[in-house]
């Protein structure tokens, strides 16, 4: 294991990264299924109007399509720089977006009836690394009594994690990220799928799992997929 001493600033490189982008991209495959799609395991029911949190939107990229499937939008990133962005793209939602993270989500309890984390729930505040349980209760918090929970997480064998080092068991310090922005990154790294039911089944029941394997062009994008109900 190694010394947690290194200053990784999650803002400035988030924020650097969002700045330079001047195209908003697609959503992703995934959430595109996840809400249109109908599986065996999965029929995704949600009504209109349905208050929906999209937890670190990133480029807002998920924003627009979710606004089109009737929902009402709200969202996160990690600073006023990122949220400024979104406010500007999606001006009618401006109201709807706070800086906010996952241990600390800028909205009132019992909030909303979906939270969408996709790719972000996992990325730990350099202040508090190892405190995936605030992050739950957190989600949990905003969410409403059986509000819906979905969640995108890197399996260990994701092309993030290469020559990431263990700091602490169950996390992990990026170091040579393909994207050159998470370098320093703590991220809770779940073994299995069942190891992140574990976390989240005290506050949370009804988990149905899935998962992403593709090794696109030399990355590996290995992902778990888990929706679950707010008890
Ligand atoms: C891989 S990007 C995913 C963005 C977006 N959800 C998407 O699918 O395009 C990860 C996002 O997590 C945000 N992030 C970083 N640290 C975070 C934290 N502690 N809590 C919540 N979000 C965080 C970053 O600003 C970044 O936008």
């Amino acid at each position: 294991m190694i010394q947690n001493n290194n200053k990784y600033e999650p803002k400035k490189n988030w924020t650097k990264l969002f700045n330079k982008v001047n195209e908003i991209s697609y959503p992703a495959e995934g959430v595109i299924r996840i809400f249109k799609g109908k599986f065996p395991k999965l029929k995704l029911k949600f009504k209109k109007n349905q208050k929906i949190l999209d937890l670190g939107f990133g480029d807002g990229r998920h924003i627009l399509f979710l606004k089109n499937l009737g929902l009402n939008v709200f969202g996160t990133e990690i600073s006023s720089d990122i949220v400024d962005k979104a406010k500007k793209n999606f001006k009618s939602l401006s109201k709807n977006f706070n800086i906010g993270t996952s241990d600390k989500i800028n909205f009132k309890s019992n909030y909303f009836d979906i939270l969408l984390s996709w790719n972000s729930c996992y990325y730990m505040n350099p202040n508090d690394p190892f405190n995936f349980k605030k992050h739950v209760k957190e989600m949990n918090r905003v969410l409403k009594k059986n509000g819906l929970l979905i969640l995108s997480i890197p399996k260990k064998s994701s092309f993030i994690y290469k020559n990431s080092k263990k700091i602490k068991n169950g996390y992990r310090v990026i170091k040579d990220d393909y994207f050159k922005v998470r370098d320093g990154q703590i991220m809770r790294c779940f073994g299995n799928k069942l190891e992140i039911e574990k976390s989240f089944k005290k506050n949370f029941r009804n988990f149905i799992h899935s998962s992403i394997d593709i090794n696109w062009f030399g990355l590996d994008y290995h992902w778990h997929i888990l929706i679950a109900k707010k008890k």
